[in-house]
């Protein structure tokens, strides 16, 4: 190896740079860039919010890996002919699957910008880290979490939900987990969640080493929200059977129909018990910025973590998603690692311990929080807030729409933002199914589909700032064309 290299001697030409030879160029093409996706959002309801990829456009993406250079204009055409029409499409007013947030202009620049400094938000003493601890403060005010929370940005809700259950661990087997691994102890430990929780608690249970066994799915009412005495009597007899309860995971919003558990009641259970109270709040958590919704999440600020997603409710654009700890220091035995190459310092730029490194499994992080401080500070919390309460009665409007027309049913209450509804049909799984992928295909609105009691619903998640009630009505109309379409065709 050292011989090769002494025979082929480096180049130090500065021409290596991936800098352009000048810069104008890359100016002019930039601010047309810029232009473009302004006008993408601007024009959004002139596309269709989705359409299928022809087999020609994904075999451009077999390519082999390119070893030279490509002018920078055309591998734009690229993007803008082949991957902007075939995007999610969450962009779009008509996307009510899954539940996918909007974005809005504001943090598609802030992303911009974010990537021009090209932060590594991992440690070390600079604004950006400053800019992700403000994010921290503001939740922590939020949620009415004590001086001593923690919080950090990470990918998303399942991963903050990962998190909080190794921190949950390390609290209950105390921090010398992290060298023993699990052992006996760590078999006995068992977990709580309710029946309608997100599949991601499973994951995490399983990735972090207990096995998805481990997690109890309590029996819900018919609001889906957790049976509480259930939940005490499992508790109960999990422990006369010799196991050791260690967490119980609470839902502000569940992903198939927006029900929130009792949080009040869980958060005293836990306390009783000397559990750790966890609360999945992936979309449900900023419900607190509404003041129609904040009474229905009371017992929140009781809660040892929150997962959440500033990309979903708060309209940030992806990936957003955060976890604040009650307890920094829990927060920080979970993940601290200290490693000679990142020593710590009281002045220059490794100072300002702790760092996110601390409290997370990442050490190079991007710098989502800025788009989230631009998008906070820009709209402000009130204004966040009337979106979710508005995407709320949307939901009521489109429930009030469904309750009237004979041909549907309403197969879920609608608590929140989320409905769940069908098509009346022979074979209604089936048929209803087929209804969701039609529309999706025609482009006109991108419903998703949940198993309810083995019966399958089209559910619309309004998560979308700019949906409306005219884009509830296409998606109706939709509805009742291609459910005739398809009963005929039955
Ligand atoms: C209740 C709930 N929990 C967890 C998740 C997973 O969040 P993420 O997709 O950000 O990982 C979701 C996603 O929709 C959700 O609705």
């Amino acid at each position: 190896m050292t011989k090769a290299l002494r025979e082929a001697p480096l180049q130090t030409e500065s021409s290596e740079t991936l800098d352009p030879k000048n810069w104008d160029d890359i100016r002019s093409l930039g601010h047309r860039m810029l232009d473009d996706m302004i006008d993408y959002a601007a024009d959004i309801r002139d596309r269709p919010v989705w359409q299928p990829i022809p087999d020609e456009v994904r075999a451009r993406f077999r390519a082999e890996l390119p070893c030279k250079p490509c002018d920078l204009d055309d591998v734009y055409r690229e993007f803008t002919d082949f991957i902007v029409p075939y995007a999610t499409g969450n962009v779009h007013p008509g996307f009510m699957g899954w539940v996918h947030g909007g974005g809005t202009a504001v943090g598609m620049l802030a992303e911009m910008l974010a990537a021009g400094l090209n932060a590594n938000l991992g440690g070390r003493d600079h604004i950006p880290i400053e800019v992700e601890r403000q994010i921290v403060e503001w939740t922590r005010r939020m949620f009415g979490f004590p001086d001593r929370a923690s919080g950090i940005f990470v990918t998303g809700t399942s991963m903050a939900n990962l998190m909080a259950v190794l921190v949950a661990r390390t609290t209950a087997l105390g921090r010398s987990v992290r060298q023993r691994g699990l052992s006996d102890d760590g078999a006995l430990l068992t977990a709580y969640t309710s029946k309608a929780a997100h599949g991601c608690i499973t994951k995490a249970m399983d990735i972090a080493g207990f096995g998805s066994d481990a997690l109890r799915c309590i029996e819900v009412d018919r609001y889906h929200r957790i049976d509480v005495e259930a939940l005490r009597a499992r508790i109960a007899l999990d422990r006369s059977a010799g196991l050791k309860p260690f967490l119980v995971v609470g839902s502000a919003g569940t992903v198939d129909i927006g029900a929130i558990d009792d949080l009040s009641a869980l958060s005293s259970l836990c306390r009783e018990q000397g559990l750790w109270f966890h609360v999945d709040g992936a979309f449900g958590a900023l419900g607190i910025l509404s003041p129609a919704l904040a009474p229905r999440l009371a017992g929140l600020e009781n809660a040892d973590s929150i997962a959440l997603d500033f990309h979903k409710w708060g309209q940030v654009p992806y990936d957003a998603g955060f976890l604040i700890v009650r307890d920094g220091d829990r927060h920080r035995d979970t993940f601290s690692a200290p490693a000679a190459y990142l020593r710590r310092e009281t002045r220059g730029l490794a100072a300002g311990s702790s760092w996110p490194c601390d409290l997370g499994p990442d050490l190079s992080r991007g710098f989502s929080a800025l788009k989230t401080w631009f998008t906070l500070k820009t709209y402000g919390t009130e204004k966040l807030g009337a979106v979710i309460t508005r995407t709320c009665a949307l939901a009521g409007y489109l429930e009030a729409r469904i309750l009237a027309e004979p041909r549907l049913e309403l197969m879920a209450p609608v608590q929140l933002n989320i409905v769940c509804f069908r098509y009346r049909a022979n074979n209604a799984n089936l048929v209803n199914g087929e209804i969701v992928i039609d529309i999706q295909e025609s482009g006109i609105a991108a419903p998703s589909t949940t198993l309810l009691d083995g019966r399958l619903a089209i559910r619309a998640a309004i998560v979308n700032h700019r949906t409306d009630t005219g884009d509830l009505d296409v998606l109706l109309a939709a509805v009742l064309r291609f459910g005739a379409v398809r009963t005929r065709a039955a």
